[in-house]
């Protein structure tokens, strides 16, 4: 689909495909609407004598083949109240606008919305915000399907958004694209099939589309690791017939001095649960287990892409959690990066063993002032939030403001839970430093609880545990027509963008 911003269209131009206006609040027309109306002789007001439409956000009247223009269908859309129409709001918008023309088969359309009067919101941004809802509703993971394929085409080539500052929209829009194409990124990483995408794969790919980029890439395999003292990831990856890697990304757009911000991400691409195996229904799934390595990856693509001003350090553990002879067992006790020694009690819970080994090389390699973790860590977390918001843990309220802030704007929510020495309590083990299980309860926390182990002193860090909103099984969120959904690529570009470029 190619998007492209225009100052005027003209509806009564040949095959100007469908066009779409909006109304706000009690079907208050806005001037273009007004205008499709008057030149489709009253179309529009006809069809609004005869529906439902009051102009409440998400509404839409259609109105086909109307007399007096070219146009092949009119769609009305209702925007809501001006004063509480945001960014998020628009993207909404913009999918839902795509979602209905896809559906009904068009190759082009065009746009044409103004700012509602009562709104805040720029013309630039207004545009563009649109526009990227769009483009987010544009993802397809098809390359599996062999037949029926016409069925899944979505047929809309051209979008058009008519905006009265074009040069301001394609200023906001090339960033909200960059992030786009970071998302999609993630989605693609996150729907691949685990017998394609495992950890060298995975690598590979991150090093072909960022490279190009200007970002620096470093692959750690097996042996080298071994050499560091990875004894942690490298246990969790020894029953798989595939090797284990480390991806490094560096992104310095920032000054030379400055320190970066480091994002650490877990990439199990498939977790089995080792020997203490999944039951069926619990393994499904779980080729999405590397969705925080995905992320990661896919915000440093947006970083790169829009030449962000900002030190920037992706860190992502791959590997695969398998069952075999030569597999890490519940009993075993591995020795990790940072030295201190855990017990394993269960070897389902592996991510936050190849995330102590990350966290400790970053820390000790970039010094970063921030380091953000992502992973799909927990069910607990799903039990708990849902598929709503993800959980954040960290060791500063200031930094879980401003994701928190980030996440609200974006639209990827996140909903702070405690440490506390007492939830570390239940991580002691009897032989060993650490184990890598708690209790019964509680177990997101106590997840984070162990993390928390391998941060070093004074340095700023937060995990996000990301299991339940990283892909979608119920109902589809509008921006997500994939089972991956980016989560996190958004808000981390917010994020960096708000607080720690320039
Ligand atoms: N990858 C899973 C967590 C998960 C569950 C992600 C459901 C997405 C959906 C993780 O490795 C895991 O298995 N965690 C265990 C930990 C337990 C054994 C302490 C869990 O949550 O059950
Ligand atoms: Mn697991
Ligand atoms: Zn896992």
């Amino acid at each position: 689909m190619q998007i492209s911003f225009v100052a005027s269209a003209d509806v009564t131009a040949r095959e100007s495909g469908a066009w779409v206006v909006a109304a706000a609040e009690k079907a208050a027309l806005l001037p273009a609407a007004v205008r499709l109306d008057k030149a489709s002789g009253g179309a529009l007001t006809r069809a609004l004598k005869f529906s439902r439409f009051t102009g409440k956000a998400g509404q839409f009247l259609e109105v086909l083949a109307p007399s007096g223009v070219k146009a092949s269908r009119l769609l009305l859309v209702g925007l809501g109240k001006p004063e509480s129409l945001d960014e998020k709001g628009l993207e909404t918008l913009g999918a839902q606008i795509v979602g209905r023309l896809f559906a009904a088969g068009e190759t082009a359309a065009n746009l044409e919305i103004e700012v509602p009067k009562g709104s805040k919101v720029k013309k630039g941004e207004l545009a563009a915000h649109l526009a990227f809802g769009a483009r987010l509703k544009s993802y397809a993971f098809d390359k599996y399907r062999t037949r029926n394929l016409d069925e899944y085409e979505k047929k809309l080539k051209t979008l058009r958004v008519v905006t009265t500052d074009v040069t301001a929209a394609k200023k906001a829009y090339a960033g909200l694209a960059a992030v786009a194409d970071g998302i999609f990124l993630a989605r693609d990483l996150v729907n691949e099939p685990p017998n394609f995408l495992y950890p060298a794969e995975f690598a590979r790919r991150a090093k072909a589309q960022l490279s190009k980029l200007g970002v620096k890439i470093d692959i750690l395999g097996e042996a080298e690791m071994k050499k560091l003292g990875f004894g942690a990831l490298l246990g969790v990856g020894q029953g798989s017939a595939r090797e284990s890697q480390l991806v490094v990304m560096r992104w310095n757009g920032g000054k030379k001095s400055a320190k970066p911000v480091a994002l650490v991400g877990k990439g199990v691409c498939f977790d089995s649960g080792g020997l203490s195996i999944k039951v069926g229904a619990g393994m499904q799934g779980m080729k999405g287990d590397m969705a925080g390595a995905a992320a990661v990856t896919g915000t440093m693509l947006a970083l790169a892409t829009r030449k962000a001003k900002v030190n920037a350090v992706g860190v992502i553990g791959l590997v695969e959690n398998m069952p075999d002879g030569t597999a890490f067992r519940p009993d075993d006790v591995l020795t990790s990066l940072s030295g201190q020694t855990i017990e394993v009690l269960n070897t389902d819970a592996e991510g936050r063993l190849v995330l102590a080994d990350a966290l400790t090389y970053t820390q000790r390699r970039f010094k970063p002032r921030l380091v953000i973790d992502l992973a799909t860590l927990t069910g607990a977390i799903v039990a708990a939030l849902g598929s709503e918001h993800a959980g954040v843990f960290s060791n500063d309220d200031d930094v879980v403001r401003r994701i928190q802030a980030a996440g609200r704007y974006t639209g990827e929510r996140v909903w702070q839970l405690p440490l506390d020495p007492f939830y570390d309590k239940m991580i002691r083990s009897k032989i060993a430093d650490v184990k890598n299980i708690g209790g019964a309860n509680s177990g997101a926390i106590t997840a984070a609880q162990f993390l928390k182990r391998f941060v070093e002193d004074g340095q700023v860090w937060a995990h996000l545990d990301i299991a339940g909103v990283a892909w979608q099984d119920g109902e589809q969120k509008v921006q997500i027509p994939s089972w991956g959904t980016g989560w996190g690529v958004r808000l981390l570009n917010r994020f960096v963008k708000e607080h720690y470029e320039g």
